[in-house]
């Protein structure tokens, strides 16, 4: 008998409060399915000395992912910014540290989304989602983006691809979330909770 929720972990990075915000919209899109939680979780920044150590608890949003929160966790979405057409590279650092897990098959089989936020409109948003779905796929994860029954997809004029959700940001990066982006992070959300859902209950028969 399992003493608690299933999870669907959102790990991301955000320097400047976008993604992070994202995250959030995913989060409750996730919660928004009865049987789950979400749990949201970030990376430190990386710096060009080796010897630079953050504190343990971040200044502000979540706290930072443990390699047990990606080990038990029943979907996964990765939030990066846009740099330079990927992700960016705390979020990769801490992906290279997931060997032990690739090696014993923990996240086969189990969905997995990614979002992503540009300062611009042709920012290079899908290659951004597309370098987070590389890793997710040599994890053995099922990797679901947005389907076109999300009809805002067809609509928007700012984010969303049917790679995953998507922010512009603006140069500043301090655009809000326009509803429409909101929606289809909502969506994003809840339809990996469900894939979650359903993927662990067909994991636990097989
Ligand atoms: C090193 C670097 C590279 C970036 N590359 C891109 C890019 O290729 N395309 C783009 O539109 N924005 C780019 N940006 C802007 C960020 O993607 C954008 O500000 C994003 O919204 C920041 O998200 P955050 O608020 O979660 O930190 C770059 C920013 C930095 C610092």
């Amino acid at each position: 008998m399992r003493d608690s929720l299933p999870y669907v972990l959102i790990l991301y990075y955000s320097r400047h409060g976008a993604t992070r915000s994202m995250a959030e919209q995913l989060a409750a899109g996730v919660e928004s399915c009865p049987g789950i939680e979400a749990r949201l979780r970030t990376v430190p920044p990386v710096s060009p000395t080796c010897e630079a150590v953050d504190p343990e608890i971040p200044a502000e949003g979540a706290v930072y992912v443990e390699l047990d929160d990606v080990r038990h966790c029943a979907g996964l979405a990765l939030g990066s910014p846009t740099r330079f057409g990927n992700m960016a590279a705390p979020l990769k650092y801490f992906i290279d540290s997931t060997s032990a897990l690739w090696l014993n098959g923990v996240l086969v089989d189990k969905p997995a989304t990614a979002f992503t936020s540009t300062s611009s409109l042709h920012g290079g948003q899908e290659t951004t989602l597309v370098s987070m779905l590389l890793p997710l796929l040599h994890h053995g994860m099922i990797y679901a983006g947005l389907p076109y029954s999300e009809t805002d997809l067809m609509t928007t004029t700012v984010g969303g691809t049917p790679y995953g959700a998507s922010h512009v940001a603006g140069q500043r990066s301090d655009q809000p979330l326009a509803d429409v982006e909101r929606r289809l992070l909502r969506a994003q959300g809840k339809r990996l909770a469900r894939l979650a859902l359903a993927l662990a209950n067909q994991r636990e028969v097989s």
